[in-house]
């Protein structure tokens, strides 16, 4: 249905963590008016729970090619040398700037910066704030700018529901659900000359994920809707130490509370239930090797051992250590009855990030002209088979500032939307659960055929129930049971073990796969 009223801008961008918001602050540099939309409030996303930090080449001992070698390294054969590239040596300009724009680090006395080493990182090369409360950090900064500038319009607690396209394919703006209102009065639209995706990831497909209530995967599925290119969707990197919480605990919880790795890159050591540490001798890392290598490792003893959960054990740390750098995991444990100055930390892997998304090209551009992507609902070629650890703030810096300046560089007339006929429909918000069960049952750590195909089947018959009435957590399940479908597709076409994606029945990397997957949405569902 065409939406009851719109408003027009030059660029509207979805989704207000670090991507949107930086996109939106270069987007004024340039003079431009911005719009940006926002499901629930403006700090809801990701960022704001990012711990670890922001990596970037900082240390003179450090270069450019040593934080490429590391990425390229974890993401295992898929990585675009060129985004990687563009990353690594813009970096560190787009974090001065940020901090330019008030975000505060972490610094030592004299006032250098601290760094701080995660998974796969040979170096220390990570900069954090309020020693585990980064993204927080970030946000507010970020926040704060959007705030003092009156010529960015925040639209909030509207969800994105298509987007919009002219005579010629162009995207012109997107439709969009005020949440609460609940009924078609509640649709909108923005009518732009450029649109933006920054909506984050897509964890809530699984049933225990560090990401918040809000990372639905909207944006894909709404770029999956508009026939995009998205690729590498089967690359759902698993954060190897959540924190466990018993069944009883964890009802009513959207997110798992992470254990940053930062407390493995300053020394705590995962152990299994005799406490051995079983990473050691696994890789020449040990426990600090790539995110996926940890948590195939963990998965592995919960397996052999039939634990529900591995250990973290950081007491060696000291108290003044563990309380001064890392005071959100310490208030995250004592509120869960668990105190790491003495104790060990049950942990276990939980869904963390999409290292796949809307394909795009080194200025942010997607396949559909006018539409671009930023963040982790993009797929710029960085991560490849997985993110390497604080690369993911990292890449959203720098290609928002790439985004806007291709924006900036040639903005076309505002153009009409042609409203297609078909029937929206959605399915019932009932469908949320049950998909999360089934796909962290079937598409999680570990999968196989058999268990993919067992997961696509409960997912198409999720897909198939209609909800009475389009409200936002309907739109929600659709959009899980879109993005949930294209990445069964993907992860049952890819026949060998990957990065993030672990096969039982092929568990060796096969040269001959060395290349992306691509996923569409067809009038039959996903193909
Ligand atoms: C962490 O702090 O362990 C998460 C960092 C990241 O996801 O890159």
């Amino acid at each position: 249905a065409p939406p009851s009223w719109t408003e027009t801008t030059d660029v509207c961008v979805i989704g207000s963590g670090i991507a949107g918001l930086t996109t939106a602050l270069h987007l004024r540099e340039a003079g431009l008016h911005v719009t940006v939309v926002t499901k629930v409030d403006i700090d809801d996303g990701s960022t704001r729970w990012a711990q670890g930090g922001i990596a970037a080449v900082l240390d003179p001992d450090d270069t450019p090619a040593a934080h490429a070698h590391d990425t390229e390294l974890a993401g295992v054969g898929l990585c675009d040398p060129k985004a990687v590239s563009v990353m690594v040596t813009e970096g560190p300009d787009r974090l001065r700037e940020l901090i330019h724009t008030g975000a505060r680090f972490d610094r030592h006395p004299d006032g250098a910066l601290m760094l701080t080493r995660e998974g796969g990182h040979r170096a220390r090369r990570i900069v954090h704030a309020g020693g585990d409360a980064t993204g927080a950090e970030v946000q507010r900064a970020l926040h704060a700018a959007v705030h003092r500038d009156p010529w960015i319009r925040v639209i909030d607690h509207a969800l994105v529901l298509d987007l919009l396209t002219d005579a010629d394919g162009r995207t012109c703006g997107v439709s969009l659900h005020v949440l609460g209102e609940g009924t078609e009065d509640g649709v909108g639209g923005v009518l732009a000359r450029a649109v933006v995706l920054a909506t984050g990831g897509m964890g809530q497909i699984f049933a225990s994920t560090t990401n918040p209530a809000v990372s639905t995967g909207d944006g894909v599925a709404a770029a999956l809707r508009a026939g995009a290119v998205v690729t590498d969707i089967e690359f759902v990197q698993f954060h190897p130490t959540a924190l466990y919480l018993p069944h009883a605990d964890r009802a009513g919880r959207d997110r798992q509370p992470l254990i940053s790795e930062a407390l493995r890159g300053e020394g705590a050591h995962l152990v299994d239930d005799a406490g051995d540490r079983f990473m050691t001798g696994v890789h020449e890392l040990a426990e600090l090797a790539p995110r996926d290598v940890v948590a195939k490792g963990a998965t592995r003893v919960m397996r052999r051992t039939g634990a529900s959960h591995v250990w973290l054990d950081a007491r060696h740390l000291g108290r003044e250590m563990l309380e001064n750098r890392f005071p959100t995991i310490v208030a995250a444990c004592r509120a869960a009855g668990v105190d790491p100055v003495t104790g060990l930390i049950p942990v276990a892997p939980a869904a963390h990030y999409a290292s796949g998304g809307v394909r795009t090209d080194l200025s942010g551009r997607t396949s559909v002209p006018g539409l671009y992507a930023c963040g982790e609902v993009a797929c710029t070629g960085v991560h490849g088979a997985n993110r390497l650890a604080s690369n993911s703030l990292l890449e959203a810096l720098v290609f928002a500032r790439r985004i806007a300046a291709d924006i900036s560089a040639g903005l076309p007339k505002q153009t009409e939307p042609v409203i297609p006929a078909t029937d929206a429909w959605t399915v019932p918000e009932s469908a949320r659960e049950p998909l999360q069960r089934a796909m962290s049952e079937g598409a999680g750590v570990l999968r196989s055929a058999a268990s993919l195909e067992a997961a696509a089947d409960t997912v198409t018959t999720l897909a198939s129930g209609r909800a009475e009435r389009s409200r936002t957590a309907a739109w929600e399940a659709t959009n899980l049971v879109t993005i949930a479908s294209a990445l069964l597709a993907g992860a049952h076409a890819r026949r060998e073990t990957r990065g993030c994606h672990w096969r039982e029945d092929f568990p060796d990397a096969d040269p001959g796969w060395r290349g992306h997957l691509a996923v569409a949405v067809g009038p039959d569902g996903v193909l």
